[in-house]
């Protein structure tokens, strides 16, 4: 969830990451100009840091402006990490305090949402590299743990484990990794605490895919 490098830096690397995970992505610029997963989040990142700042105002119309013109919606509370990439797009929605971490991959129809009209903390916090498939449904302050994937059109309402595969409505697991075979089926799964405050003096780590792109 670093956000270690500038603005301009950021976008470079958010059309990078569609160039390595869309198969069918065309040239840079048609990404930077066209793709609404893209743009959703580039939106999404200046109405953040107006609503960080207290321009809540502001940031909402930025994020219903995004919503109108991408057709996706993201609450400009909601925190999202470096290198997500929302493929397709149309139909997503995500709540004001959904967590959303590094290098997660989401498809279409997709809903972070709450359950309560209670304030605090009602929506999902979704670990790194976790893909959730299209049409899924997300809801709650559950937590989905790193590497997971969540299948098209499953209805998520409880916790899901580091690795694991959730399908169905209500989801269930249907297979749960140990970490050794996690590991294998991602390739390269963090064997550590994947949420931890990162060492601004550490090396840059290797961006690691999220699971679907090694089965
Ligand atoms: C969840 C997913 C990642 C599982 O992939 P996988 O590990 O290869 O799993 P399998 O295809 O071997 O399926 C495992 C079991 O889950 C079931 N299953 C898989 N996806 C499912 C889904 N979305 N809903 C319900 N059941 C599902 C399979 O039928 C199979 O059941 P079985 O063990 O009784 O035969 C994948 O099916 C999926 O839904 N990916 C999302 C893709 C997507 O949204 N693409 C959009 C592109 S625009």
């Amino acid at each position: 969830m670093a956000s270690q490098i500038g603005p301009i830096a950021r976008a470079i690397e958010d059309v990078r990451t569609v160039q390595r995970r869309d198969p069918a992505a065309p040239a840079w610029w048609v990404i930077a100009g066209s793709y609404q997963g893209v743009h959703a989040v580039w939106y999404h990142r200046v109405a953040h840091w107006l609503w960080g700042r207290g321009f809540r105002s502001y940031a909402r119309l930025m994020s219903q402006y995004a919503r109108r013109v991408t057709g996706i919606e993201i609450h400009p509370g909601a925190q999202l990490g470096r290198r997500v990439f929302i493929d397709h797009g149309s139909g997503v929605v995500i709540g004001e305090t959904a967590v959303v971490g590094d290098d997660v991959l989401m498809f279409n129809g997709i809903n972070l949402g709450g359950t309560t009209m209670s304030p605090g903390k009602r929506h999902p916090t979704i670990g790194d590299r976790v893909v959730i498939g299209a049409g899924a449904k997300v809801l709650g302050p559950l937590r989905v743990g790193p590497d997971a994937r969540i299948g098209a059109n499953a209805v998520v309402v409880k916790d899901v484990p580091d690795g694991a595969t959730a399908v169905g409505i209500p989801a269930v697991i249907r297979n749960h990794p140990g970490p050794t075979e996690a590991s294998t089926a991602a390739s390269a799964v963090d064997s550590g605490d994947s949420h931890r405050h990162p060492d601004p003096d550490a090396p840059p780590e290797p961006i690691r895919e999220p699971a679907m792109y090694y089965i």
